[in-house]
């Protein structure tokens, strides 16, 4: 198959280098001149585990190019992915369409023969309509089939799970492109992949329904924390212990200090948005995006507390800035309003993270140390935001040794209490007894 990848950021460059992978001639393609010419020099503008590889064994086979230039792979592809961003439109929380909308022109005005049109980016319902109204009226004679097909790989996880899906799901009313879509991913129907036809509008509704209930589950534990700390209980053998029911489930269950990311507070916005729209609010959801947004905020307010109730002039050390490990990636990361917090309050603040700091610098004013240890060095407390493998073995009699008081504020309970009071920290976890 000939596909062309419109949008060169996470999932359109992860699509693409997975798609050339399974056999098919990719070309991806993107406005942005730079981030092309990077990467025809083999740099990944991203960081994602074995990406580099990925990508630079595909182009080396000569299955995988780069380009600005739409028109013509266009007029030669089988299949055209949308993967272009859907950022939050400034003021109403609402997708903002804008780049779906003109890739679907510029598609429309390049396309010969039959040819199926994808969109991949995470739209709301309806989008799909819209594109091929578009397509129809810039090109009335263009002989397209538009296909709805969310992706639902993880930032950091990205390639194992575009290549390991639990689903794919595809939406769409025309039978020649379910025989492409078919073709497309018959290496993961090969390998046992469900994969799940289903109506354009419907597949839309699938994609911001898991994110919102991903986030939602998430939010439930979280609030089961806090009362566990209240009421002496702790979390993770809650989690534990439904999450052993079949019916539940046991990922998704781990209490921290919120979720953040490029989706989850995106998705679930645009989703509520939609549902008001259509006057059939989602309660639930509008629940969870309030929880989620306060519970960032007080996670400062548990590192206040737990330095004594005033971080006047005192020193905290953050580790992990990225909303999540094996990313750089810092949009709404838990690391923001905490920091924001802590800096409201009067403290000095200083952070580390393995692969974050470069887009941290552009959103926070804190000390950037060279690792854990020097950030932590006269430090009144030590706050763990981000479970990267780097602090899951952190020296803790090193540690001790360069802090001014040994606190240590685990936001994604990586530690053991008893291990790390043996030390002699004081410790504090999420959803523990105290
Ligand atoms: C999420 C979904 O998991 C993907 O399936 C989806 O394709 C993607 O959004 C998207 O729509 O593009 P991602 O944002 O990369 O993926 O990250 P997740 O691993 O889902 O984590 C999101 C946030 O939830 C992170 O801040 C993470 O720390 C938090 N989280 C996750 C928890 O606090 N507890 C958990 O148990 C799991």
């Amino acid at each position: 198959m000939r596909i062309v990848m419109v949008g060169s950021g996470y999932v359109g460059l992860v699509s693409g280098a997975c798609f050339a992978d399974f056999g098919h001639e990719v070309v991806c393609v993107d406005k942005a001149e730079d981030k092309i010419e990077a990467l025809k020099n083999g740099v990944i503008p991203i960081f994602e585990p074995g990406l580099d590889q990925l990508v630079e064994n595909n182009v080396e086979a000569g299955r995988l190019s780069f380009t600005t230039e739409l028109a013509g792979p266009v007029s030669e592809a089988d299949v055209v992915f949308i993967a272009v961003g859907t950022p939050s439109r400034r003021g109403d929380g609402h997708a903002d369409l804008g780049y779906v909308h003109a890739a679907a022109a510029e598609i429309a005005a390049a396309v010969k023969g039959f040819t199926v049109v994808v969109t991949k980016s995470t739209v709301p319902v309806g989008t799909g309509d819209e594109v091929e109204r578009i397509i129809r009226e810039t090109n009335p004679g263009a002989d397209v089939a538009v296909v709805s097909n969310p992706e639902f790989l993880r930032e950091g996880a990205a390639i194992e799970d575009f290549k390991r899906p639990d689903r794919i799901v595809v939406g769409l009313s025309d039978e020649r492109a379910r025989a492409v879509m078919t073709e497309v991913y018959r290496p993961l129907y090969l390998n046992q992949s469900p994969l799940l036809f289903t109506s354009r509008r419907t597949s839309e509704l699938i994609k911001y329904a898991a994110n919102a209930f991903l986030a939602m589950k998430i939010t439930f534990i979280n609030e089961v924390a806090d009362l566990c700390e209240k009421v002496g209980a702790d979390v993770q053998d809650v989690s534990r212990g439904i999450g052993l029911d079949g019916r539940i489930g046991s990922k998704f269950l781990h209490a921290g200090p919120g979720y953040g990311g490029s989706c989850f507070p995106k998705d679930t916005l645009a989703l509520a948005k939609t549902a008001q729209d259509y006057d059939s609010p989602v309660r639930l959801i509008e629940t969870t995006i309030a929880i989620n947004d306060n519970r960032k905020r007080a996670m400062g307010r548990k590192v206040i507390a737990a330095a004594g109730g005033d971080v006047r002039g005192k020193k905290i050390a953050v580790f992990g800035l990225t909303f999540k490990p094996n990313t750089d990636d810092m949009r709404d990361s838990p690391s923001i309003a905490i920091v924001q917090a802590l800096k409201d309050s009067g403290a000095i603040v200083s952070g580390y993270d393995p692969e974050g700091m470069e887009n941290a610098r552009q959103m926070m004013e804190i000390d950037f140390a060279t690792s854990p240890y020097k950030a932590a060095e006269g430090a009144d407390v030590a706050v763990l935001v981000t479970e990267w493998n780097a602090f899951r073995a952190l020296d803790l009699n090193r540690l001790k040794s360069v802090m001014n008081s040994p606190v240590l504020v685990d936001l994604r309970n990586v530690y053991r209490a008893a291990e790390v009071e043996a030390h002699g920290f004081a410790y504090h976890g999420v959803g523990k007894a105290v």
